[in-house]
């Protein structure tokens, strides 16, 4: 007898229907998955025969044959253990005819029969929305999954407790929408960081803009510290982006545990030695990675040289795009990849490079090499550039600073505010057309920017870059117009030659 269950496969971080269909006949004992990449098909059917049998439920002795439709779709993750067993059940008739048509399920197996959490399920529900239907999930990815609106969740902790959903026997309840995730625990503030003006000025603008930022200073002058302030100054995410977000979070698996509509802007920073599958995304189950968990957020590379040459030119694709592509061998997966980057480092090698009180003990030769880990095409996609010089003990000892995160936070929140009604995003995402249109320059200011860029021997993508600068630094002025003040304060923090 035949049964079919209704599934998902992920797609970077779109669900696409599956189908899973079951017959067992009779024959000599044999149990066969066709439709999944060999390794997982072996662990699933292990899970899959153990858990049926530790639950207590029949397991056939029969000729087992699972096909996982379309065949030519990439499935991966151990998310078919649950429909597979469904199917099972349903095509020894075990569960009511037609139990099955009407539910998505997804779900790995723990060979006693329980359900562990799967990623993706908040990509599963809105599939599941999308076709009207309800969804049965691990109890452990219920909350996430209910996030969605217009779509049942029913959770389950163990395989008997979906079956008797499905059978009528003990109904389980719909998850209710999960509470908003709690505010994160006191942020870290900006008035402990004493003096640094100019660095403080430039993580302003870049955080309201969504403009990527480069500390260059000494060892100990307060660039990490300037750095992990940054959550505590972003604005919320709107509605749209948090879901965004939050999908992405999902697929990744990341959200489980907590449930909750991500409604902060993410703040990413993983250490040098991170893999560039880690950074990126990949692995043999595709994930996203950390450019992809930062998206419409911040992503913070400190040390910015010590990560690996191949990760630093890996970067310029989504930095250019928004998006990172990851190929696999049967498809390209694309993950959503709009973040800011801020990076710090050392000015050179031994780090004292400019230092008013230590010297620099590098060559010429060491200098150059270590400001060339940073190619010229990566260079020209960041959009600020701000020296931090190492504090003296005196200045590092006067009172503490008058203003502090919440004031700041409040100017960029308002500059964020003035370009979301005027353009609908960040001015980090204007480009061609809509920057022309929403940074128009009077023949004044024009001039200006054309002699700065033929100065600075500007590309065109450094002139768009400037130009988008300028407009925040307008915006935080609460200036409709970009006046000649605004390019110039935007031109000084074009980066350049490090050396
Ligand atoms: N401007 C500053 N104001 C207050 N403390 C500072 C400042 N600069 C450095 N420090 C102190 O020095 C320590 C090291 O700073 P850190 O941010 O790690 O420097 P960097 O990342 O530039 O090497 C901080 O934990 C802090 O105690
Ligand atoms: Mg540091």
């Amino acid at each position: 007898m035949l049964a079919r269950a209704r599934s998902v496969a992920l797609i970077g971080v779109d669900a696409v229907p599956v189908e899973v269909e079951v017959d067992v006949s009779p024959g000599l004992p044999s149990f066969m998955v066709v439709g999944l990449p060999d390794q997982a098909v072996s662990e699933a059917r292990e899970r899959v025969r153990a858990a049926v049998r530790n639950a207590g439920l029949p397991f056939p002795a029969a000729r087992i044959t699972v096909n996982l439709a379309p065949a030519d779709l990439r499935k991966e993750g151990p998310l078919y253990d649950l429909p597979i067993a469904l199917g099972l059940l349903a095509a020894q008739e075990l569960l009511p005819a037609g139990a099955l048509a009407g539910v998505v399920s997804a779900g790995e197996l723990a060979l006693d029969g329980t359900l562990r959490p799967i990623a993706g399920a908040v990509n599963l529900a809105l599939l599941a929305a999308q076709e009207g239907l309800p969804a049965l999930l691990p109890e452990g990815n219920a909350a996430e999954a209910a996030l969605i609106d217009g779509v049942s969740v029913y959770g389950a902790v163990s395989l008997l407790a979906a079956v008797r959903h499905l059978t009528g026997e003990v109904r389980l309840e719909a998850a209710p929408p999960p509470e908003p995730a709690p505010a994160e625990a006191a942020l870290l503030d900006l008035a402990d960081l004493k003096g640094q003006t100019a660095a403080k000025r430039a993580l302003e603008i870049a955080l309201a803009g969504g403009h990527n930022l480069l500390l260059v200073g000494s060892p100990g002058s307060g660039k990490t510290m300037l750095a992990r302030r940054a959550p505590g100054l972003l604005p919320p995410l709107t509605r749209a982006e948090a879901l965004e977000v939050t999908r992405i979070h999902s697929a990744a698996g990341l959200l489980a545990a907590r449930g909750g509509l991500v409604g902060h802007a993410p703040y990413r920073a993983p250490h040098h030695t991170v893999s560039d599958a880690g950074l990126i995304g990949g692995g043999s189950v595709p994930k996203p990675g950390e450019v992809s968990l930062a998206h419409r957020g911040v992503l913070f590379l400190d040390e910015f040289p010590e990560f690996s040459r191949k990760a630093l030119e890996t970067l310029r694709q989504p930095l250019e795009d928004r998006t990172v592509s990851i190929s696999r061998a049967r498809a390209t997966v694309t993950y959503p990849a709009n973040f800011q980057l801020i990076a710090a480092m050392n000015p050179c090698k031994c780090g004292h490079h400019g230092d008013p009180e230590k010297a620099c003990t590098c060559t010429p030769a060491e200098r150059t090499r270590y400001a060339g880990r940073l190619s010229g095409p990566l260079l020209d996609r960041l959009d600020l550039l701000v020296r931090v010089p190492r504090l003296t003990v005196e200045e590092l000892s006067r009172a503490p600073e008058t203003e502090g995160s919440a004031a700041v936070r409040e100017r960029i929140a308002h500059a964020r505010r003035r370009m979301l009604a005027r353009q609908g995003t960040r001015n980090s995402d204007l480009a061609g057309q809509a920057l022309r249109r929403h940074a128009p320059l009077a023949p004044g200011p024009e001039a200006f920017l054309r002699a700065a860029a033929r100065q600075l021997s500007l590309t065109g993508r450094g002139y768009d870059r400037v130009l988008r600068v300028a407009r925040t630094v307008a915006d935080l002025a609460g200036s409709p117009e970009i006046r000649e003040p605004h390019l110039a304060e935007a031109v000084t923090y074009r980066p350049r030659e490090l050396t």
